[in-house]
């Protein structure tokens, strides 16, 4: 290949198996903007610190913002030929510049250049993940206000435990999305971070200002050492981290829709827009977009252990490892985001049946008795005994346990059948 950069030092070219396996444009494409946008800062560095002279570094930066367009507009196709995104826009820039493009990768390797696209990247992917986390958020809100007052067992060890609202149960899942939100955005703060000014490892005798390129691209810093700044990819791993706790909090949420939407529990009812049939049984209604959901989180879970085992044992400063978490990344993000929305459509079209169980006393309002014992001076543990007696000696039968718990307890039965109606009870969760 001799349109190469690298290739005046070696005597035969790259043989063709070997450049196909080592081609990066493929993933690369999604990192032409970032690219062209790090070359812009960079350029723009080179000449403010005189680096480059003023009319070297206007042709450079004409041909890069000429270059950005033909991309916007889809007309940039990169060479697979030409190894990967960094060299295409080197080439592209000097075929539009002319021979000043010759001086576009002064001060700079392509070591600190991909560092600096994927943390571009990632900072736009944590962005776009918050924005869907916040839709998804919306949704919680809009089914909790729907059915505010719609009761629903609540289960502990998937077993009938206290009554509690359709509302507490999805403020529950606010609470547990907020804290993916909170930590998408603790760790942008460690992807906001420049290498650009790095160079290949060592950084660079040019007196550049990383500072400088880092403020242009928008970065909270220079990153502090160039050695450790070309191999970094610790903000890949924590956003792989996120995606996998994400992927863990749909899952259950997603089992929990399965379960509660079975004929077994019937508390919900999925959307015909949202559930599949069978092609052999008639009366069949699946919950495939809950199961499909719930499956996601073991690819998840694989990718963050991929790019972990791949980190591992890695001598220090870039080695070529690196570029194979890039896919990765890039792959999981991307079914991060595309769960994240379809999930949002799920839970908008879930509709909670109102029952009318919440009417009949329920041993699920066993505590709520136990607890208005309390309230009228017995002290807990002799509550719970002398309820829980009770349970045991009314066989399951909840209008035994009723009259049971009155004579014991020397309540009427009427104010015994209020604490055991969850529908009477107030302060519900
Ligand atoms: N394609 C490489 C990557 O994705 C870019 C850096 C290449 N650097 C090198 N020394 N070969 O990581």
């Amino acid at each position: 290949m001799k349109s190469g950069i690298w290739h005046k030092r070696f005597r035969r070219p790259l043989h063709p198996a070997v450049r196909a396996f080592s081609d990066s444009t493929v993933d690369d494409r999604r990192l032409v903007r970032y690219e062209i946008m790090a070359c812009l800062a960079h350029v723009q560095m080179l000449k403010r610190c005189r680096i480059l002279k003023k009319v070297e570094a206007d042709a450079l930066l004409r041909a890069l913002n000429a270059l950005m367009i033909r991309h916007k507009t889809g007309k940039f196709r990169m060479k697979n030929a030409l190894e990967d995104v960094h060299i295409n826009v080197e080439k592209a820039v000097k075929k539009i510049a002319g021979p000043i493009g010759d001086k576009l990768h002064t001060a700079r390797s392509r070591n600190d250049l991909i560092a600096t696209d994927l943390r571009l990247y990632a900072r736009n992917c944590a962005k776009e993940m918050i924005k869907r986390l916040t839709d998804l958020r919306k949704e919680f809100r809009n089914q909790a206000r729907r059915y505010a007052r719609a009761v629903i067992p609540g289960f502990t060890h998937l077993r009938p435990a206290q009554p509690i609202t359709w509302s507490f149960y999805m403020q529950a899942q606010v609470s547990k999305f907020e804290r993916d939100i909170s930590c998408l955005k603790d760790a942008l703060k460690r992807v906001n971070v420049s290498p650009l000014g790095s160079a290949a490892l060592a950084g660079t005798s040019h007196p550049i200002n990383p500072g400088m390129t880092a403020r242009l691209l928008g970065f909270d810093r220079a990153a502090a050492n160039a050695h450790d700044a070309v191999s970094d990819r610790d903000f890949i791993a924590e956003l792989l981290y996120v995606c996998s706790q994400i992927a863990v909090h749909v899952a259950s949420l997603c089992e929990d829709m399965i379960i509660y939407s079975g004929p077994e529990y019937d508390l919900i009812d999925l959307d015909d827009s949202i559930s599949t049939g069978s092609s052999i049984m008639p009366q069949k209604k699946n919950p495939d977009l809950f199961e499909l959901l719930r499956a996601k989180s073991g690819n998840a879970i694989g990718n963050l252990c991929a790019v972990l085992t791949m980190l591992k044992g890695l001598p220090s400063s870039y080695n070529r490892d690196l570029q194979e978490i890039k896919p990765v990344f890039i792959r999981q993000i991307d079914e991060s985001l595309k769960c994240l929305e379809v999930l949002t459509v799920g839970i908008a079209r879930i509709r909670v049946k109102e029952k009318d169980w919440i009417d009949q006393p329920s041993f699920m309002c066993a505590t709520a008795l136990v607890d208005h014992l309390v309230q009228r001076g017995i002290a807990f543990r002799r509550a719970y005994d002398l309820v829980a007696d009770c349970v045991k000696k009314s066989n399951a039968d909840v209008y035994l346990f009723m009259q049971l718990c009155a004579k014991e307890t020397g309540i009427d039965e009427e104010t015994v059948r209020r604490n055991l109606t969850p529908s009477k009870l107030t302060g519900l969760g």
